[in-house]
């Protein structure tokens, strides 16, 4: 069995997958929205203070089962560094103590990965990143060798869903409230800019359709004065400029891109509309859509867990006396490393 330690953000989590096919045996995670809420965003020394309280708590939990370890991985990038250090200090504990090897995982490998829990890979793959990170599309081969084919030049997806509800005055994460109040709204009620709508960059941007959905904002008396369904219409219309920037490039990517599946993973992967509209796209272009499961498409230890069986296989162990965070570019291109 491999115990797996995530830590990257806001959420403490821990998970135990067996080697030889994939079972999920054990999985907690303590999600700190509540505490980051009035914050409008997750403020990094709070989220460390708590990854502290928390992680000890849910590896007791697991104690059952530590004469089975045959190692120990934990996230240690991309993420917040005063967050990701909870995490590692704990799997290098473990992982000397315990004579064990230790595994480094990439978060947005992990995300990936999320797709095969309790299930096996499948590869080649197309892959549309959405969180509160990262925006990107990724062509996965291997293990080792995923491409990013298409990055975000600015804003993230998720973090322009948690920036719309904040100017809005509403709480954190903004993307489960901007999908529930758009089901209310109009969403040709106003008339947002599609980012990047007549350039041949292959890329993303939300930051300009953040500035559009200020000024919507401001057009209905701000966020003190709107009424509810100016707020439902916003969301709406917002959610469908987000929509059909997305789909615009992934039909460039999909054109060129022969590869069969597809999937869209990630925390803003669980938004309904975004993967009714894929479903769609999928179906014109004839390729296969693949979906993590609505509770494993935020952050959690199961996706590292997963990852970490196949890394496991290929031996691809981490020294844990040297073991550090890694600090990625937040738009790098080329190799997800
Ligand atoms: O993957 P994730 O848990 O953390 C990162 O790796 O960043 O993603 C969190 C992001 C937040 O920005 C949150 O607002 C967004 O995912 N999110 C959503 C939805 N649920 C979560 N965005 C749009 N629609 C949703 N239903
Ligand atoms: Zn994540």
């Amino acid at each position: 069995m491999i115990l797996s330690i995530e830590s990257s953000c806001d959420d403490s989590s821990i998970a135990i997958t067996k080697i030889e096919n994939n079972e999920l045996i054990f999985h907690k995670k303590i999600s700190q929205e509540k505490e980051h809420a009035c914050y409008g965003g997750v403020v990094p020394e709070l989220a460390s203070r708590l990854h502290a309280i928390d992680l000890p708590n849910i590896l007791e939990e697991t104690k059952p089962y530590f004469s089975e370890l045959k190692a120990v991985a934990v996230t240690n990038q991309p993420g917040l560094s005063v967050t990701l250090l909870e995490g590692i200090a704990m799997a290098k504990t473990i992982a000397i103590t315990k004579k064990i090897p230790l595994l480094a995982v990439h978060h947005l490998k992990g995300h990936i990965y999320s797709l095969f829990i309790e299930r096996e890979e499948i590869l080649p793959l197309l892959v549309l990143l959405i969180s509160g990170g990262h925006t990107q599309v990724i062509r996965v081969e291997s293990l080792e060798k995923m491409t990013i084919l298409a990055t975000s030049i600015d804003d993230s997806v998720g973090e322009s869903f948690d920036k719309t509800a904040k100017m809005m005055g509403l709480g954190y994460p903004g993307g489960p409230i901007i999908e529930q109040l758009a089901l209310k709204g109009n969403e040709n009620a106003f008339d947002l800019p599609i980012p990047l709508r007549n350039s041949p960059l292959l890329a993303f941007s939300l930051s300009g359709l953040k500035n559009a959905v200020r000024l919507a904002i401001e057009s209905v008396g701000g966020a003190e004065n709107m009424t509810e369904q100016n707020r439902c219409d916003i969301a709406a219309s917002f959610q469908k400029a987000v929509k059909l920037h997305l789909l615009q490039k992934s039909k460039k990517i999909f054109a060129a891109e022969p590869i069969q599946n597809f999937a869209i993973v990630g925390g803003a992967s669980a938004n309904i509309y975004i993967r009714k509209a894929y479903e769609k796209l999928c179906k014109e272009y004839g390729k296969t859509l693949h979906t993590a499961p609505l509770e494993f498409c935020s952050d959690n230890a199961a996706m590292i867990g997963r990852y970490a069986v196949e890394a496991y296989k290929q031996e691809l162990f981490t020294d844990p006396y040297k073991i550090d965070v890694v600090h990625t570019k937040k738009r790098q291109s080329g190799t997800l490393l």
